[in-house]
């Protein structure tokens, strides 16, 4: 089963990556949301969008861990597409993150959305995490050039929605909202 899934994820992905010439199309971040469910392990210090101007609009937000070291996190994903409300489109999937910073290549597709993030982020190590965790000015046209250089997603309203599970209890959402023109 779990294989299974894994393999089917990354055959969409390998299909997707081949239909992927001639889309010429612009992402931009339209809204940022984070959410503690557990205020006493995490909260978020700060979570904003921001536009510098025309061309250049970023994201960034610092989790405070309260409880550190924290030895076992899982996190997970589910890209929405903005229909009659939010739909779940293509990606619904959980990553024990710890298992994936240790050995990324057995997961090419949560490796693929990883390194969109990591140049912009302090948690690019293996487990434990002891400090705060930071994404400092996420760009939106870097997040541009990944997903409609690489992707053939069609245009439209998105969302990601990522939910932080630290010892199996779920402590977080942040979720991203994005246009694609
Ligand atoms: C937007 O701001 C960035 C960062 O300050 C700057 O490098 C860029 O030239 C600006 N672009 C325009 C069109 O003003
Ligand atoms: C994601 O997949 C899980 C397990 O298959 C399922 O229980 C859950 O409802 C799905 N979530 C969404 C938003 O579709
Ligand atoms: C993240 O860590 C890996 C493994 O240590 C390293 O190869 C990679 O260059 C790092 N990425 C960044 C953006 O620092």
């Amino acid at each position: 089963m779990v294989p299974f899934r894994k393999i089917s994820l990354f055959v969409q992905l390998i299909l997707v990556l081949h239909l992927a010439k001639e889309i010429s199309a612009k992402f931009e971040f339209t809204n940022i949301k984070c959410e503690t469910f557990s205020p006493t392990f995490n909260d978020f210090e700060y979570c904003f969008l921001k536009s510098v101007n025309r061309t250049y609009k970023y994201a960034s937000l610092r989790a405070r861990l309260h409880q550190v070291p924290i030895t076992k996190i899982k996190v997970h994903f589910v890209l929405y597409q903005r229909l009659n409300g939010y739909k779940p489109f293509l990606y619904n999937m959980t990553v024990d993150a710890c298992k994936f910073l240790k050995n990324r290549k057995r997961y090419p597709v949560v490796k693929f959305f990883y390194e969109i993030v990591e140049a912009y982020s302090n948690i690019n190590h293996t487990c434990p995490y002891s400090h705060d965790v930071i994404f400092d000015k996420l760009p939106a046209n870097f997040v541009n050039h990944r997903l409609t250089d690489i992707l053939p997603v069609p245009k439209g309203d998105y969302m990601l929605e990522t939910n932080w599970i630290a010892y199996d209890i779920n402590r977080a959402v942040i979720k991203f909202y994005g246009t694609l023109s």
